[in-house]
């Protein structure tokens, strides 16, 4: 066999992937690197593990935000500090993390929740087949985009650095969080059976043969306690059989409980009545787990962080968009305003970004503007479709729709 056929079946066998023709002339390329330098046409397991990641550097995409439908993080980080009240630890593991602003959410959930009781109490996992993005999440260094669906509150986590880009650096949130550049499969190869209380593997499997995902889901049935929780992205397949019960979906996600086979000491999830549905000026100064614990940074740190963002990238709609909602969310409403029609003007087609200037130029008592503004947020929602993404990755455009049209009745 070939090296490039012996790679391509290590793709396949050791990580799952569904290989796709586009991938051949990367393959090639890694294979032909390795070849030159070697000498070598056969492979042995670390050759192997090498030639998996280093093609995983050039195929797959680590696509994601902080906060990625947040209220089904807050979800697990909910799940996870109940077990820890109760059994005194609890552990996480997020399967293809990408670039850390997965498991990041979740450290800051979790620290919010819990504060100083955090400890070494909390550990999050968080692993990727792809090198590159692991590097990325150790360096912990993002740009707005990264931020696209972010609550305020977050950025007080943060610091600003050169090129417009922010570091998490708050030591406790960092260090919750530890990093592995590994495939999903090896990684529960290492977990003891029952040790793990949420397992989040979000929007991976667009990656994998079927087989693979189901046989994923297996090895987290073994992985996770009864009563913990598998989280995945909305459109990933469901596990098959009776392992897995569906709890609900949280902003389009759905979360499974593993079923109780036998009496578990895990502290089991409460069956929420329904899933609760976006609310975008409730939404804003929510608090989502808890009280802040002493030792988290004042709530001004994060507009400070977000201005510096902004200022840093002037022509950003999404950093504008933040500081915008930044402001509002402490009733600073023309600074909001200020911020959000910039945001508009930047890009007159991001519904999101002038739905909230339209309700900044309300709080700000500009009510004819507020109303024309919200006029057009809805006639040009009105043409989308109804399951349209809107800028922050997670509301649709019907929910702003509907929305804005309770805005509107509020504001006859
Ligand atoms: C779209 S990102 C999802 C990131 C994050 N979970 C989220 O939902 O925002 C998919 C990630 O899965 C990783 N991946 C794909 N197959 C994998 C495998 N078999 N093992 C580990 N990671 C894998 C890719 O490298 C990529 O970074």
């Amino acid at each position: 066999m070939t090296l490039i056929a012996q790679v391509t079946e290590e793709l396949s066998r050791a990580a799952g992937l569904r290989v796709q023709t586009e991938w051949a002339p990367a393959i090639r390329a890694v294979v032909e690197k390795y070849a030159e330098g070697t000498g070598s046409q056969s492979l042995d397991a670390e050759a192997r593990r090498f030639l998996l990641s280093e093609v995983a550097r050039h195929v797959t995409v680590p696509e994601t935000y902080f906060f990625r439908n947040l209220a089904q993080l807050t979800f697990c980080a909910e799940h996870a500090a109940g077990v820890l009240r109760h059994s005194g630890s609890a552990r996480i593991w997020c399967a293809g993390a990408a670039t850390g602003e997965e498991p990041y959410s979740l450290a800051m959930l979790l620290y919010r929740s819990l504060g100083a009781k955090l400890g070494a109490s909390i550990e999050i996992r968080a692993s990727d087949l792809n090198p590159e993005a692991i590097e990325k999440a150790q360096h912990a260094l993002y740009t707005a985009w990264s931020f696209r669906g972010a609550p305020s509150w977050c950025f007080r986590f943060f610091t600003p650095e050169a090129e417009a880009r922010l570091r998490l650096t708050h030591p406790e949130v960092r260090t919750l969080v530890s990093f592995r550049t590994e495939s999903c499969q090896a990684a529960a190869s290492h977990e003891p059976a029952q040790s793990l209380d949420v397992i989040s593997f979000r929007n991976v499997a667009i990656y994998l043969e079927e087989a693979a995902i189901q046989a994923l889901y297996i090895e987290f049935s073994r992985l996770l306690k009864p009563g913990g929780l598998l989280a995945l992205g909305p459109s990933d397949p469901r596990p098959i059989g009776s392992d897995f019960e569906l709890l609900g979906h949280y902003d389009h996600a759905p979360v499974f409980v593993r079923t109780q086979r036998e009496p578990s000491l895990a502290a089991a999830p409460t069956r929420p009545a329904a899933a609760p549905r976006p609310c975008f000026r409730a939404e804003l100064a929510r608090r989502p787990l808890g009280t802040a614990p002493r030792s988290e940074p004042p709530p001004e740190r994060a507009v400070e962080v977000v201005q510096a963002l902004a200022a840093a990238a002037p022509s950003d709609t999404t950093a504008q968009r933040l500081l915008g909602l930044a402001h509002l969310e402490r009733n600073a409403t023309a600074e909001a305003v200020a911020a959000l029609r910039q945001a508009v003007f930047l890009d007159p087609t991001d519904a999101l970004s002038r739905y909230f200037y339209a309700l900044a130029l309300h709080e700000n008592r500009d009510t004819a503007r507020a109303a024309r503004q919200l006029a057009t947020v809805i006639d040009d929602l009105q043409l989308r479709a109804a399951d349209d993404m809107l800028a922050d990755g997670s509301t649709s455009a019907l929910e702003l729709l509907r929305s804005a049209r309770f805005l509107r009745t509020q504001w006859q």
